[in-house]
């Protein structure tokens, strides 16, 4: 399978000879006597929004110490009423006749997370810190220079960018071998995959550790190198973008794009619904962000419709209104 993929995109371009090959070999296999180094047991995540809420949520349930900073701590009160709504629906099947069990279970979970607004303190103890805070670059930037002096030097730094490069972030540190991208996919608790980023400059046991992080979250990671939107997002904005861009041609509908997407590709959502899930806030840093460093592109120009959605305060799903409008905001 792997010949064949080379083969073609040999014939195809043959300036991504051996790109393949590379990625493949350099990708982890960790057996389970290679355990990495680098041991983690407590979690930091900071940002308890869509994403942040989930990827704490997964970690507590496989039995990490979870703490989750927000700068607010309203939010964070937020976050754990939708912590504690998923794991109600998660326990529905795992426990189907079992009240107690249920119960049970969701205590512990929420039993292993704390919550803090003090960024500083909740890192002090912290072994890997995953960052899940709004896609904005010097955001990112303030806070892992705050998190750099304030984590112990051992704790490894991750980002849950969906589109920013994780070497740009990490310049805000001094311990870019320490610092690597696990991108989750939302939402978190039902989305099998991560992807790994590694950058020139993370180490393989900071790579390793990470991977096999994800393992032990019960998820599927794949590699993939710093590159804009790394494997899913390069495929997945540019196709929400031009879905857009059909209904401002007059092409269809968006009600229509979305049911021929699910009943003719499949999809589990169309374009319009997945980008209310995502988030029209999160989908417009994105492809601002790229269209900014790549104008050349086409498939990274900026969509008025959307630019008009987001100034309007319709960010989708989560604010009530977005392509559609939402009876709750959860
Ligand atoms: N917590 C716990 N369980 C959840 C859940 C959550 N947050 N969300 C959904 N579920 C469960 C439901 O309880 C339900 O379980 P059962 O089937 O056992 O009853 C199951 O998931 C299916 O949910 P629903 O019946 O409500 O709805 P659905 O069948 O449409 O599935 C979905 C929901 C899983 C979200 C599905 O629509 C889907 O896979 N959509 C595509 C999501 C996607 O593409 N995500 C990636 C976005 S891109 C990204 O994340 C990257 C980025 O950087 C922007
Ligand atoms: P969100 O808006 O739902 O949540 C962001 C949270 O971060 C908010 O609660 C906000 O109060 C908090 N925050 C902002 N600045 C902070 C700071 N300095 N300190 C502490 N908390 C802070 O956003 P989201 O959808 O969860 O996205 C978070 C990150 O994950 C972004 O980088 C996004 O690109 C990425 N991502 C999003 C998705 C998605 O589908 N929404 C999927 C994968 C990755």
């Amino acid at each position: 399978m792997i010949r064949n993929a080379q083969k073609i995109l040999n014939q195809v371009n043959p300036l991504l000879r051996n790109q393949v090959r590379t990625v493949t070999l350099s990708s982890s296999n960790l057996s389970a006597d290679q355990a990495p180094k680098h041991e983690i047991k407590n979690v930091t995540i900071i940002g308890g929004g869509l994403m942040g809420g989930g990827i704490a949520q997964v970690a507590a349930q496989n039995d990490f110490n979870v703490t989750i900073v927000d700068a607010e701590d309203e939010y964070l009160q937020k976050c754990m009423v939708v912590i504690k709504k998923s794991l109600d629906r998660i326990t529905k099947k795992k426990f189907p006749n079992e009240r107690k069990g249920s119960a049970k279970f969701v205590e512990e979970t929420l039993g292993k997370i704390k919550t803090n607004t003090e960024v500083e303190v909740a890192v002090a103890n912290a072994d890997l810190v995953i960052e899940a805070i709004t896609e904005n670059m010097d955001s990112k930037h303030k806070l892992f220079k705050a998190v750099d002096s304030a984590a112990p030097e051992a704790c490894l730094f991750a980002s849950n960018t969906s589109s920013l490069p994780i070497t740009e972030i990490s310049e805000a540190t001094t311990r870019k071998s320490k610092f690597g991208g696990l991108h989750f996919f939302n939402p978190v608790p039902m989305m099998k995959l991560v992807e790994v980023i590694r950058t020139d400059e993370t180490s393989n046991e900071t790579f390793d550790a990470l991977y096999q992080f994800s393992k032990d979250l019960g998820k599927v990671p794949v590699m993939c190198r710093d590159t804009p939107g790394f494997i899913v997002n390069r495929l997945l904005v540019p196709y929400m973008m031009e879905a857009m861009r059909m209904v401002e041609r007059g092409d269809a509908s968006a009600e229509d794009i979305d049911v021929a997407m699910k009943l003719g590709a499949g999809y589990p959502m169309g374009p319009f619904e997945l980008a209310d899930y995502v988030g029209l806030d999160t989908t417009k840093f994105i492809i601002d962000g790229w269209h900014k460093k790549f104008p050349e592109m086409e498939l990274f120009t900026p969509n008025d419709t959307l630019n008009k959605l987001v100034v309007d305060g319709k960010f989708g799903r989560k604010s009530g209104e977005g392509f559609y409008k939402y009876g709750s905001t959860k």
